[in-house]
């Protein structure tokens, strides 16, 4: 039986220089992706999923996020006595009802490992996600967490996402190394955190969705700097390694990287062709618009 994960933690402490200057003062989960910030289509999936417990691993200078996700009331009364009531509506359930949001300070920029370790007394002794907002994956019915969560079902065990990326790109990523497992699953034999090209054990890499056993916390504890002088998650899960076994979810869905100009344009331009209101009148403005660039 495995046990419910009721908690996901956002890491949103990063700098964003990919992003700059868009994100010299705005957090970068903060870039709005067509009517929401990036950081809210994050939160959707992980409700998605069954998360009743949001926590934001952030920085003192990114208090507009925690703004976001807790009650505006005095916008709340402005709309009301607007007689707006579906944007009402709209604002008060960020989050729905029911849904905790808690956060707390990453005190220093020491990695992707240190940030999770960071919400370890909120988490405490329970599996939990994590999700890392730069990275949005779009499937039209299943979402990504959801997805891992069957894997997580299934195994009672740690599950990492993961997706093919070009071999000139995997000094980006956590890369694994796979290894067969009954019913034609895969386990991980090993991750190694951006090798460079020819170090790489494979071109499967991680994406920013994990779901993790309480046994995480502890080896996160002890690991000690890794790439880039940084306390990596990689690590700690490659010491996970020898106690436990973790999982590989090879998602089905689109996955942007939000976290570079490119990649956030790209975004940008699908969530609005998929948009309910927007979506067909801005496909028909694209369409126009890449014939007159054909002529
Ligand atoms: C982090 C992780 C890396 C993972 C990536 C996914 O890297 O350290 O293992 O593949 O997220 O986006 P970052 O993008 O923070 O450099």
């Amino acid at each position: 039986m495995t046990r419910r994960i009721n908690k996901a933690v956002f890491p949103v402490a990063g700098l964003g220089t990919r992003t700059l200057p868009a994100t010299k003062a705005l957090a970068k989960e903060m870039l709005t992706l067509v009517d929401r910030p990036v950081i809210q289509h994050a939160v959707e999936e992980a409700l998605s999923a069954g998360i009743t417990e949001l926590i934001f691993v952030t920085a003192e200078s990114k208090q507009i996020i925690r703004d976001h996700f807790r009650p505006n009331r005095k916008l709340e009364q402005e709309l009301a006595r607007r007689g707006k009531q579906e944007l009402l509506e709209r604002v008060k359930n960020i989050p729905p009802p029911g849904v905790a949001c808690h956060d707390v300070i990453q005190q220093e920029p020491l990695g992707l490992g240190h940030a999770v370790l960071c919400a370890r007394a909120l988490v405490g002794d329970e599996p939990f996600a994590v999700l890392l907002p730069d990275d949005l994956v779009h499937h039209p019915e299943t979402t990504c967490l959801q997805q891992m969560m069957e894997v997580y079902r299934d195994r009672n065990s740690s599950v990492v996402a993961v997706e093919n990326v070009a071999r000139e790109q995997v000094s980006r990523y956590g890369i694994v190394e796979t290894a067969a497992a009954p019913d034609g699953a895969k386990r991980m034999k090993s991750i190694v955190e951006k090798p460079v090209p020819e170090d790489a054990p494979s071109t499967l890499a991680v994406v920013g969705r994990y779901i993790f056993t309480p046994s995480i916390m502890p080896l996160l504890e002890t690991t000690p700097r890794g790439a880039g002088n940084e306390i990596q998650l990689t690590d700690a899960i490659a010491a996970l390694l020898g106690k436990e076994d973790v999982y590989l979810c090879e998602f089905q869905g689109r996955r942007y990287d939000c976290g570079s100009i490119l990649g956030y344009m790209k975004a940008n331009v699908e969530y609005a062709l998929r948009h309910e209101t927007i979506g067909s009148e801005f496909g028909t403005y694209l369409d126009d618009l890449v014939s007159k660039l054909r002529d």
